[in-house]
């Protein structure tokens, strides 16, 4: 291979809950999305106690949880938690703003967006279904006909274009009732509410859909049991349980597709940010190799290979935490291997054997021993375009199935010039050295990757932090931290970078 492939994915990446707003329109119920405030959850969290000093910083940036509902482990992760016993529903509280419930008003201006991904030239679409569109409460028994027919026309209108849609079934938005009912995942019926939703997504869009992804970014769970698996607690045992639970349900989906929709391509998705050892210490070289095990490669090992990996279970014993394995489970996750493997890269991360002392810097959920060779974006991520190369080898081997690059990019608090243009330089640069790193890792290694969809290919809400001033896309929104603006849309000069990248396969960078 001398270049990309020819039929090579180039597109952009969104989540619904991230960029559609309508939070409660046309039947649609409340995700844990919708109860996510922007930024400072160290307003929320006053004390916080066992908080190192360096952390409080980032958490400051971090968004909190608020509602009021009934009793709820949640004090416990230092989110606010106002109770509500008399209804038992959350209720939203009218001081907070929520970000996700307007977004960039996508919901309504999807043909706009969708023209505009066209004209860069997008090959594919990564996107979500919001599972609250279609089971608002998560265990309805007939689906919500209004939320089904916006998605079929937003594929129509990716298939107009020739955009092949490639869909996340799980982004970080399942039902709050499913949390407050059951914990989220932690608790094994969840399984039932996703396999439900999914076969119903699967049967309605199975002519316009063939790439599916089973949940965004598995491994995240051990930051964030809440955003992840609807896991109102920090309990190790109940996290793992979760994660448990969701690779199971992955697995039951995907046997399903496979027995059932042969044109399917079943991926499993995990944030990537492997670990360099710190030094060439045999021990922190050792250290380097147990955090990628633990925090990520465990989850594509069991989506990928079928079978719980023996370093996991090692640990668990040694933690005493018993995963809730029930007899014909090991069946399940050995019936729905993933056909592909996707992943979100947007850093590397160091590990030392001793890492209490050192300095850490910000990343996506939680923080990283800082690494003084690469440069950090304005929101303290480190930026390591060979990083990127490095993991596309390091799965590659591992699995040799076919990669797809599900995100990555820059957020940059863009400027909106008075003549509507942005002059983004630091993107194109970003980009420009990830790309290469991708077509070194094609070219050079002979990995196979089929796709490529930066994140937030037009601006929309931080998962992070919920601000919108932390921009990614190639398409300005006009909106800004507490939702004021014209939600009017420009092309950053990203844009035509982009475009020309797609234009010319990869070949002009
Ligand atoms: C990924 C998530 O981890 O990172 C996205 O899948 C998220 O949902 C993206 O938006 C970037 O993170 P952030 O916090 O900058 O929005």
């Amino acid at each position: 291979m001398t270049k990309f492939p020819k039929d090579f994915l180039w597109g952009g990446a969104t989540a619904a809950n991230q960029c559609e707003g309508a939070w409660n329109e046309d039947g649609k119920g409340i995700s844990i999305a919708d109860v996510l405030t922007c930024g400072g959850l160290a307003k929320h969290t006053a004390a916080l106690p066992d908080v190192p000093e360096a952390m409080k910083k980032h958490i400051a940036k971090m968004r909190g949880v608020t509602y009021r509902s009934g009793d709820q482990e949640g004090a416990a992760m230092a989110f606010k938690m106002n109770t509500y016993p008399e209804k038992g529903i959350p209720a939203l509280l009218d001081d907070e703003y929520y970000p996700n419930h307007q977004a960039i008003d996508h919901y309504h201006r999807y043909k706009e967006d969708l023209a505009l991904f066209a004209k860069m030239g997008f090959k594919c679409y990564r996107m979500s279904i919001a599972w609250t569109r279609i089971y608002p409460q998560g265990e309805e028994t007939e689906p919500n006909e209004a939320g089904l027919r916006f998605y079929d026309n937003v594929f129509d209108e990716c298939l107009k274009y020739g955009i092949e849609p490639i869909v996340t079934l799980s982004h970080y938005e399942m039902p709050l009732a499913l949390t407050l009912k059951y914990n989220g995942f932690a608790d094994r019926r969840v399984i039932d509410c996703y396999v439900r939703y999914v076969k119903t997504v699967f049967e309605r869009y199975q002519h316009k859909v063939k790439y599916w992804l089973t949940f965004n970014e598995l491994n995240s769970v051990v930051h964030s049991g809440f955003i992840n698996a609807g896991v109102f607690s920090k309990d190790r045992r109940l996290i793992e349980a979760a994660s448990y639970h969701q690779l199971l349900a992955s697995a039951q989906v995907v046997r399903f597709a496979h027995d059932h929709y042969p044109q399917f391509q079943m991926g499993c998705m995990i944030g990537v940010s492997p670990a360099y050892p710190y030094s060439c210490k045999p021990e922190d070289n050792l250290a380097a190799l147990k955090q990628n095990q633990q925090r990520d490669t465990y989850y594509p090992d069991v989506q990928m290979r079928g079978f719980l990996p023996e370093y996991k279970l090692i640990q668990l014993q040694q933690e005493g935490i018993r995963l809730p394995i029930l007899p014909g489970d090991a069946e399940i996750l050995s019936g729905g291997c993933c056909d592909f493997m996707a992943f979100s890269y947007y850093q590397t991360s160091v590990a030392a054997a001793q890492d209490e002392a050192m300095q850490r810097t910000a990343g996506n959920m939680g923080s990283f021993i800082f690494n003084p060779h690469l440069k950090k974006s304005e929101w303290g991520w480190q930026i390591d375009p060979i990083g990127l190369r490095y993991t596309l080898n390091l799965f590659y081997d591992r699995y040799h199935k076919p990669l797809f690059i599900a995100e990555n990019g820059l957020g940059a608090a863009d400027v909106l010039n008075a003549d509507h243009t942005i002059h983004d330089p630091y993107r194109i640069d970003y980009l420009r050295q990830h790309i290469q790193a991708i077509k070194d890792a094609i070219i050079l290694d002979g990995v196979k990757v089929f796709g490529y969809t930066p994140w937030g290919c037009i601006d929309l809400i931080s998962c992070s932090t919920g601000q919108i001033s932390k921009r990614y896309g190639f398409i300005y929104v006009d909106v800004d931290d507490a939702g004021h603006g014209t939600l009017n849309r420009y092309e950053k000069d990203s844009f035509a970078y982009y475009k020309r990248v797609i234009e010319s396969n990869g070949e002009e960078l």
